[in-house]
């Protein structure tokens, strides 16, 4: 016999982390989201956003603008991978946050083989909550051109060789006067046989 739902509904608006943002945005390349496709008035992560009064489900509401983030409503998934199936059709670029539901039908149906996978390791804990969530979850790519595929990504270590590149560099120019810098490009240059 299946087990019994747990009475009252789950919480639906578990915001993303700063930390992980970072390095979702690092890992993409990019400054900013130019899009939240699901989003409030006071949780957004992008530059614009849509609130669940624009709603963004809408076949007429285009997710095209730059990388797009989605970290939808856990309760009802399958209108979200779908519609961001059909908007990577029309030209979208869409980075979304899920629950790793490998078992359902809406990630047999456009998940698999429909959008980059990047199983990640290292569990989330989302903004305002002190315990990390207790589900695995993945983040999904859906551009006009990638397909299907899986990887594992350890999202903190791609915070961590952010953070000591950072280091790296603000130690170079501690440690180093202007002219030393000079002669170090100048010397660079040369090797590089410029
Ligand atoms: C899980 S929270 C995401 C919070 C934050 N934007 C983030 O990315 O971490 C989901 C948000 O989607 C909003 N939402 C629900 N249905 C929507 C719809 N149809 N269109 C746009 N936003 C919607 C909810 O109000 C909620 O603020």
């Amino acid at each position: 016999m299946a087990p019994k739902q747990k009475p009252g509904r789950s919480k639906q608006d578990y915001c993303t982390s700063p930390e992980f943002l970072k390095a979702l945005k690092h890992r993409l390349g990019i400054e900013n989201f130019h899009l939240d496709v699901a989003a409030s008035e006071e949780n957004s992560v992008g530059l614009r956003w849509f609130t669940e009064e624009h709603d963004a489900l809408r076949p007429e509401v285009s997710w095209k603008d730059g990388w797009a983030f989605c970290n939808p409503p856990f309760g009802h998934i399958e209108p979200w991978v779908k519609k961001a199936w059909e908007e990577a059709q029309r030209g979208a670029w869409i980075a979304m946050l899920l629950p790793a539901g490998v078992g359902a039908n809406w990630w047999r149906d456009y998940v698999d083989g429909k959008a980059h996978v990047l199983l990640l390791n290292g569990r989330l804990v989302f903004t305002g909550e002190t315990t990390p969530y207790p589900k695995d979850c993945v983040l999904l790519l859906y551009t006009p051109y990638i397909r299907g595929g899986y990887e594992v990504w350890n999202w903190r270590k791609e915070c961590e060789s952010e953070l000591l590149a950072q280091k790296e560099l603000s130690s170079q120019s501690l440690a180093k006067s202007e002219p030393d810098l000079l002669l170090q490009i100048s010397s660079d240059l040369w090797k590089l046989g410029v």
